[in-house]
């Protein structure tokens, strides 16, 4: 069987399951989603000990703290791609995000700063996609208002510190009318999907305009290297996706499709979800302020929120918690210093401390705030420098270092 027809018959949803697609990511307990049952699931398989053992073997540097702590969870082939590495021989990365006009929070870092730091490793080209044109499907949305935002958008990712030598960034609604071999490999890529398997891995309806329905084929094409002849001058060269593990199904698509075509199935890294400030059902949200710490807050706006709405999972009164101890499985403080505080010693002497009820909730809640404003403060820095000219250095059709 296919992957694309495993998936399809992996349709029905139990009651009880977190529900996770491109549109939808919320968790049904206070310690978040199940990530081993989303492995199960789509079938992928789990980052574990031994796999990061030999990156870290293969490449000669340290883990990063996303794949000791397991917010880079679930891959598919990583091993191919240490592989090819190992042997001396290219592959890229390829990521991308869906612009929009509210500002980007603290949880769009994370796949981001993860592919940065790829790229680093590796020293490999980086390929961004902007899906402008999936914002004009999905949204109530002006084709001219979802152009700028992409553009936007785009500063705002180059700020998390890509180099421009190694990185091309493309917009759907520009780029795919000046690359005719990017079309070209759409329709092939159209021609391997049915209207049936695509509602069996999205949930499209007769209703939906066909316009969703292709998309797709858009978000599969930039893992294929021949839509970039400018970059790649035609050749066959693999590919890895860092993403959220929402995306997973455009890219068992792809990889069932690159099978048929005779392509490299592009190997896949997936990435957890930053919780929402009040609990781990829910992730990180822009549509909702409350929820979120937005990369645009003072350090005024971040002490605040995270005062007033982290989630906590310390006890009701001091003496309690001295006693009892704190949850930090639930405590959303906690969660974020898993996700942006690098020195594992010291997240482990917290834990301990949090966990003995020695280190009360607004103590750790200050560790929490004091960690989180320096990293946006620094980000905030970097994107004022990011003028319109830088963004053309990442826009232009170029060779990269490759
Ligand atoms: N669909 C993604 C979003 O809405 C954007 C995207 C396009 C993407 N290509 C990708 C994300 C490749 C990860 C990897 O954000």
């Amino acid at each position: 069987m296919t992957e694309l027809e495993d998936q399809v018959n992996n349709l029905e949803v139990k009651d009880d399951d977190d529900v996770i697609d491109p549109w939808t990511v919320v968790g049904k307990s206070a310690t978040g989603i199940d990530y081993d049952k989303v492995i199960k699931k789509f079938g992928s398989q789990k980052i574990d000990s031994e796999l990061i053992a030999r990156f870290e073997e293969v490449t000669g540097k340290k883990a990063h703290h996303y794949l000791k702590r397991g917010i880079f969870f679930s891959h598919r082939d990583l091993h191919n791609i240490l592989n090819l590495y190992e042997s001396g021989k290219k592959f890229y990365l390829y990521t991308g995000r869906g612009p929009s006009s509210e500002t980007m929070h603290i949880g769009h870092l994370v796949p981001f700063l993860f592919t940065k730091w790829l790229q680093d490793v590796f020293d490999v080209p980086l390929i961004i996609q902007l899906t402008d044109d999936e914002k004009v499907l999905w949204r109530d949305l002006k084709v001219e208002d979802a152009r700028q935002m992409a553009f936007n958008n785009a500063k705002d990712i180059i700020a998390m510190g890509f180099d421009p030598a190694n990185t091309f960034m493309f917009n759907d609604l520009d780029f795919i009318g000046k690359c005719p071999e990017f079309y070209q490999n759409m329709l092939r890529v159209q021609k391997c999907v049915t209207f049936n398997q695509v509602k069996g891995i999205f949930g499209f309806g007769d209703s939906d305009i066909i316009g969703k329905i292709t998309f797709p084929s858009i978000e599969a094409t930039p893992a294929f290297s021949t839509s970039f002849p400018f970059i790649f001058d035609g050749k066959i060269v693999p590919c890895l996706v860092p993403c959220a593990i929402d995306q997973d199904p455009y890219f068992r698509m792809t990889r069932d499709v690159a099978a048929r075509l005779k392509l490299p199935k592009p190997a896949l890294v997936h990435a957890s979800f930053l919780p929402a400030l009040q609990g781990a059902q829910h992730k990180m949200s822009a549509s909702d302020p409350n929820a979120s710490i937005f990369l645009s807050d003072t350090p005024k706006q971040i002490k605040s929120k995270i005062n007033k709405y982290a989630f906590s999972g310390g006890r009701a009164t001091v003496e309690e918690h001295r006693e009892k101890g704190g949850d930090a499985d639930v405590d959303i403080s906690f969660k974020y210093l898993t996700f942006f505080l690098e020195d594992c010693d010291r997240l482990a002497e917290i834990r301990a401390a949090y966990e003995s009820g020695q280190l009360l909730t607004g103590e750790l809640k200050q560790i929490a705030i004091e960690t989180i404003t320096p990293i946006i403060r620094d980000y905030q820095a970097r994107r004022s420098k990011v003028t319109d000219e830088i963004l053309q250095q990442f826009f232009a059709l170029r060779k990269l270092n490759f």
